[in-house]
């Protein structure tokens, strides 16, 4: 009953009752006819009625509406309308009421973006982001972090830095953030899943409005990329003074033996001024290989690309190839497709099969074969060039492209080489956007595949 009474309408209707009644007994004083008297207590009973269900319609309804909408927009539901009409200051209640919806809605629409965009610009960033709290909690961490320091967000959030990060250089950049509250760079190499970065961390303290400590950001780059390239120039150098240093000490050598009366005999001068002349021709084919290289390197983007027929490019390269290939009694084919042409840089071109095809010659022995097969696969031109020679192992493979890369080094250098052909070859293909592939197996021999694209 009592909760029955709590309902504003049943409770009306109940007091409306009791009011009728005691009208009734008050009237009854006056009117004799007990028929009539009930006849018309019941009629202003039932008018009553309908007025209160008028009334509860157009005012108790709407606003009990308008507070459980209320209530969900309290909750957070900001798609929640008022969907009841009413007139006067209800109606203009409600009104405003979903206009703030609406604008609460859009707002947290809005919100929701801003905090996707920041959520996507922070994990697809390049470096490592480790938001810390002044207790060592850890806040947030960006997928660059995991990538590089394994395991998941669940991992790390809501965990102590030095009990969920595994690195004690972390946790001393960590350490010297908060105690000097100042920027701390540190370099270090941190290994993960068989890989080994290197990596430079700036842990940077956060200060509130008060210039209290509030925490710190860490932010990680890998350098893994600038080490190596590091690392490469150095080798470089040093390979390039190596390179030099053979030929420069026997060319000094045979020059000493020559002015200390070698050159009195007609014999001794002969032969060492030959060995002079050949030592001397080494080091000019390696720093022209080494100019070309560098060009490359420097316009790897800038090919002087025109027409160039195949059939032109073939005229003056084959003769090259036969003499070295008669000179080594090898066999040297050409398969080549008629009217091919393509957007190239012809001399780069010309270079690139005297490059692969001496090689195929110098690495196959005497009675073997050597054939370049040149066709058309539609947007692209495919040049093959096979050999029967003594072929490379599938762990050197990946190297063969490096600088200064020599399977065999004793026999590379008996041939002349410098172990830059193949880099160059490479750079040549990446100029003018196409691929190559290498298929060997050991003393059967090799194939290289090259396609160029026809249009640049
Ligand atoms: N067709 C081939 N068959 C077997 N080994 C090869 C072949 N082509 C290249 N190689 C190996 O790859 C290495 C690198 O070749 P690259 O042409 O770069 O240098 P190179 O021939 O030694 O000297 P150069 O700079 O004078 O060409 C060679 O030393 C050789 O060991
Ligand atoms: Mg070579």
């Amino acid at each position: 009953m009592k909760k029955l009474l709590k309902k504003p309408l049943i409770s009306y209707v109940i007091g409306l009752f009791i009011l009728i009644a005691g009208a009734g007994g008050v009237l009854s004083l006056i009117v004799t006819d007990v028929i009539i008297l009930f006849a018309v207590l019941l009629f202003i009973y039932f008018v009553l009625i309908f007025l209160l269900l008028q009334i509860a319609d157009q005012y108790i309804k709407p606003i009990e509406q308008t507070i459980k909408v209320v209530a969900k927009l309290t909750n957070g539901n900001y798609r929640a309308r008022i969907h009841h009409q009413s007139i006067g200051v209800i109606g203009q209640l409600n009104n405003n009421i979903n206009r703030l919806a609406r604008s609460l809605n859009k707002l947290s629409i809005h919100q929701t973006i801003q905090a996707d965009q920041l959520t996507t610009v922070i994990d697809n960033m390049e470096s490592g982001i480790v938001l810390i709290d002044e207790k060592g909690y850890i806040h947030l961490v960006n997928r660059k972090f995991i990538q590089t320091f394994g395991n998941n967000h669940k991992h790390y959030l809501g965990h102590l830095y030095y009990d969920c990060i595994d690195n004690v250089k972390v946790h001393k950049t960590v350490q010297d953030t908060f105690l000097y509250e100042q920027k701390i760079k540190q370099s270090f190499i941190h290994k993960n899943n068989g890989e080994k970065y290197y990596l430079q961390i700036v842990g940077a303290p956060i200060f509130n409005e008060n210039k209290t400590l509030k925490g710190s950001v860490l932010v990680i780059h890998d350098i893994t990329e600038i080490k190596n390239l590091e690392v490469m120039r150095k080798d470089f150098v040093a390979n390039v003074s190596h390179e030099l240093k053979t030929p420069i000490t026997s060319i000094v050598g045979f020059s000493e033996t020559l002015i200390d009366g070698a050159k009195d005999e007609q014999e001794s001068l002969d032969h060492f001024l030959e060995i002079i002349y050949e030592e001397s021709k080494r080091m000019q084919v390696l720093i022209d290989d080494l100019l070309v290289l560098s060009n490359l390197e420097h316009d790897e983007h800038k090919i002087q690309a025109s027409e160039v027929n195949m059939d032109e490019v073939l005229a003056e390269v084959e003769p090259m190839i036969n003499h070295l290939a008669n000179k080594r009694e090898l066999h040297f084919a050409v398969e080549m497709e008629e009217r091919l042409f393509l957007m190239a840089d012809k001399e780069k071109l010309k270079q690139l099969l005297i490059n692969l095809l001496a090689n195929a010659v110098n690495y196959t022995p005497k009675d073997g074969k050597v054939t370049l097969i040149v066709d058309d696969q539609g947007e692209y031109i495919r040049i093959k060039v096979e050999d029967t020679g003594i072929g490379i192992d599938q762990q050197q493979i990946k190297r063969l492209f490096e600088r200064f890369y020599r399977v065999d080094k004793a026999r590379s250098r008996n041939t002349g080489g410098t172990g830059l052909g193949l880099a160059i070859v490479k750079h040549i293909v990446e100029a003018h956007r196409g691929s190559i592939t290498v298929d060997s197996e050991l003393n059967q021999g090799t194939i290289f595949t090259i396609y160029l694209p026809k249009k640049q």
